[in-house]
């Protein structure tokens, strides 16, 4: 069993998922504001299951997209953390640099805030040479994250293979930052 890699910032705690998360994600998943370019809201089933599919790779490789803790309020908040992703997806094999938060908890750099702690975790540790991020065209607060970060957007988009044809979500922009340039 590998090490659980739990990291720390000022404010958060990025730490495996606990099963006291399970009522917090699962609003936070059923929520129209969170889930508006992520195909919509899903139920308190999915939501479990979702939790199930975050969980195992840090289980299995010490590191993935973490469970978010507010240090001051030890209160669930949402996820942030390093993925693999679909290996048809035009980037891969890569690893992908992911973010979700409770609607309550945007707008106070929290996200970007764990997304610099996973960067340094990925590019130090990991010795990965890209990390890449990647969105549906109109979720431009998540492009903003990345922006944030100085990673750089590539010309080409990509139909995402997981979106139905035709839907207003499936073109992506995808975004790369090097090693040498965090
Ligand atoms: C994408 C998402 C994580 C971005 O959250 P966010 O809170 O906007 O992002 P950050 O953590 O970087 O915070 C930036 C905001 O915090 C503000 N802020 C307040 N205090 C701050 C602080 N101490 N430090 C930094 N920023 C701070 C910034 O001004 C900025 O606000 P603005 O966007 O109104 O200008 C969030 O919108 C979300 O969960 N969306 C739904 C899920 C989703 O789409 N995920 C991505 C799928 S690809």
């Amino acid at each position: 069993m590998p090490k659980i890699i739990e990291l720390s910032t000022e404010r958060l705690c990025l730490r495996q998922w606990r099963a006291s998360d399970t009522e917090a994600f699962a609003q936070m998943s059923s929520d129209p504001r969170v889930m508006e370019y992520l195909l919509g809201p899903i139920d308190t089933a999915a939501s479990l299951v979702m939790q199930e599919r975050l969980t195992q790779p840090i289980a299995k490789r010490g590191w993935g997209l973490w469970a978010l803790e507010l240090k001051e309020t030890q209160q669930f908040i949402g996820f942030t953390g390093l993925h693999i992703p679909l290996p048809e997806l035009p980037c891969s094999p890569c690893v992908e640099i992911g973010w979700r938060l409770a609607f309550e908890h945007w707008g106070k750099g929290y996200a970007s805030e764990a997304a610099r702690a996973a960067l340094d975790f990925g590019f130090n540790t990991l010795q990965l040479d890209e990390i890449v991020s990647f969105t549906a065209l109109p979720n431009l607060r998540s492009q903003a994250v990345m922006q944030k970060l100085g990673m750089q957007r590539d010309a080409d988009t990509f139909m995402h293979p997981k979106v139905p044809e035709g839907h207003f979500l499936q073109e992506h922009c995808l975004y790369r930052l090097n090693k040498l340039h965090q």
